[in-house]
């Protein structure tokens, strides 16, 4: 097991004996605020499936907000902590791609109201440490901390559940940190909106953020999920001239061309490197996103970058996976390696602005949307995750 791994769980268990130890005070009982029984797909156990329950919303603190969700999408990094791949506490409830209708709000919390319409976010930025005051609120260092340790929830037996990422959208409602949350105009789908809280947010902001693309600049985009597919349509607002996608999954491969692609490339067909150079001056692409998360893409991803070209690392490895790469490419070749997390995004800003280039039809959001079903149909969400099947599949609370 990775040290990184090690210290992530050592995290979550001093979390845990935090939130055992020292149950946070709450003020008397508002509106939308007492505890309160709702419905939510809980990870018992790493690498079981999802089982759908009841479970027992905590009491709002002054600092929160609860949010009736609408809609969450399915991301890929949910699936990989459901499976161990990525670090999560156990038992917890997942879903880090939601949005939804206010219908509490803690008596510190005066950006939201009841009624309004939001997206949550999963870094919960505290906007004073060191990193929230560099602007690198994607960075902060409390987002992780204060929202495991907020008052979440507890299952039917009493036991407590870890909240994930601070959001747990796959529920009928949530407790998040009234940070987390980013209003909405009203007139938005919620099922379009929740995938701004996580997918369209970290591809778009890959390219608009993390390696920003250039007009007219060649772009390759290595795995055409919701997070890749993000990347390419933000690349194609940015003026890209050259827009590469790369997947074996033939659908996602002309879904990709119809946001804009220009060249299809199926892995199986060889030398994924060298048929981007073969389509790019033999240089290789400006910019070369990774949205899978393999150490063998990450790789595949930096060969295929040009001399003084930039591969941004978008999808989520394993802790303690390795990527080897050529010292002597990376300085000879001057290469940028970026590693993206969160697309680098302000909420706050940057949420908004992308709804706006679906509103203006610049960035077709929906059609990421390939399929909607119920909570009690979690494991079929992951089970087309799994399969390459559609893109993004969205639960939708009635
Ligand atoms: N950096 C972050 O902050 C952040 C945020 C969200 C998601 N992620 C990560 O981004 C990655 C993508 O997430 P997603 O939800 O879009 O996943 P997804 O499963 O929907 O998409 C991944 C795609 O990669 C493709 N793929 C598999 N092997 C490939 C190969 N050899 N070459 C090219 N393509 C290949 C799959 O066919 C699939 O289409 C995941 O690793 C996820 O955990 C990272
Ligand atoms: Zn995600
Ligand atoms: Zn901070």
């Amino acid at each position: 097991m990775g040290r990184r791994l090690l210290e992530i769980l050592s995290m979550f268990q001093s979390i845990r004996t935090l939130v055992e130890c020292h149950p946070i005070r709450v003020r008397p009982p508002k509106r939308g605020t007492h505890a309160m029984t709702e419905r939510a797909a809980i990870l018992r156990e790493i690498g079981k499936p999802l089982e759908v329950g009841d479970i027992e919303l905590a009491a709002l603190a002054p600092n929160q907000v609860r949010v009736r969700i609408a809609a969450s999408g399915v991301c890929h990094s949910d699936l990989s902590m459901a499976t161990g791949v990525l670090p999560a506490g156990a038992p917890c409830v997942l879903g880090h791609e939601g949005a939804g209708v206010v219908e509490g709000v803690g008596s510190e919390v005066h950006h939201v109201e009841v009624g309004d319409h939001v997206v949550i976010a999963w870094t919960a930025a505290c906007g004073h440490c060191w990193f929230c005051l560099r602007g690198e609120v994607h960075l902060c260092r409390n987002a992780i901390a204060d929202s495991y340790s907020m008052p979440y929830a507890t299952d039917g037996d009493g036991t407590s559940l870890f909240t994930s990422m601070g959001v747990s959208s796959f529920a009928t409602a949530t407790n998040c940190l009234g940070r987390a949350v980013i209003p909405i105009e009203r007139d938005i789908p919620l099922d379009v909106a929740a995938l701004v809280g996580c997918g369209v947010a970290t591809g778009a902001g890959a390219a608009l953020n993390t390696a920003p693309v250039e007009h007219g600049s060649s772009v390759a985009v290595i795995g055409l999920g919701g997070v890749g597919l993000a990347a390419l349509m933000a690349s194609v607002v940015r003026g890209a001239a050259v827009v590469i996608a790369i997947d074996p999954v033939a659908a996602r491969r002309e879904i990709a061309e119809s946001f804009g692609a220009t060249h299809l490339i199926d892995p199986a067909d060889g030398d994924v490197a060298r048929q981007v150079r073969s389509v790019t001056g033999r240089r290789g692409a400006d910019i070369v996103f990774e949205a899978v998360g393999r150490s063998a893409t990450i790789e595949t991803a930096i060969k295929a970058t040009r001399r003084g070209g930039t591969t941004c690392v978008v999808g989520a490895a394993m802790p303690g996976e390795m990527v080897s790469l050529s010292a002597y490419d990376l300085f000879m070749n001057a290469k940028t390696l970026v590693g993206c997390q969160y697309g680098s995004v302000v909420p706050g800003r940057d949420f908004a602005m992308l709804l706006d280039l679906w509103r203006s039809g610049r960035m077709p959001l929906d059609r990421l949307v390939s399929r909607r079903v119920v909570l009690d149909e979690v494991n079929d969400a992951f089970a087309d995750l799994t399969a390459g099947r559609g893109v993004r599949t969205v639960i939708v609370n009635d």
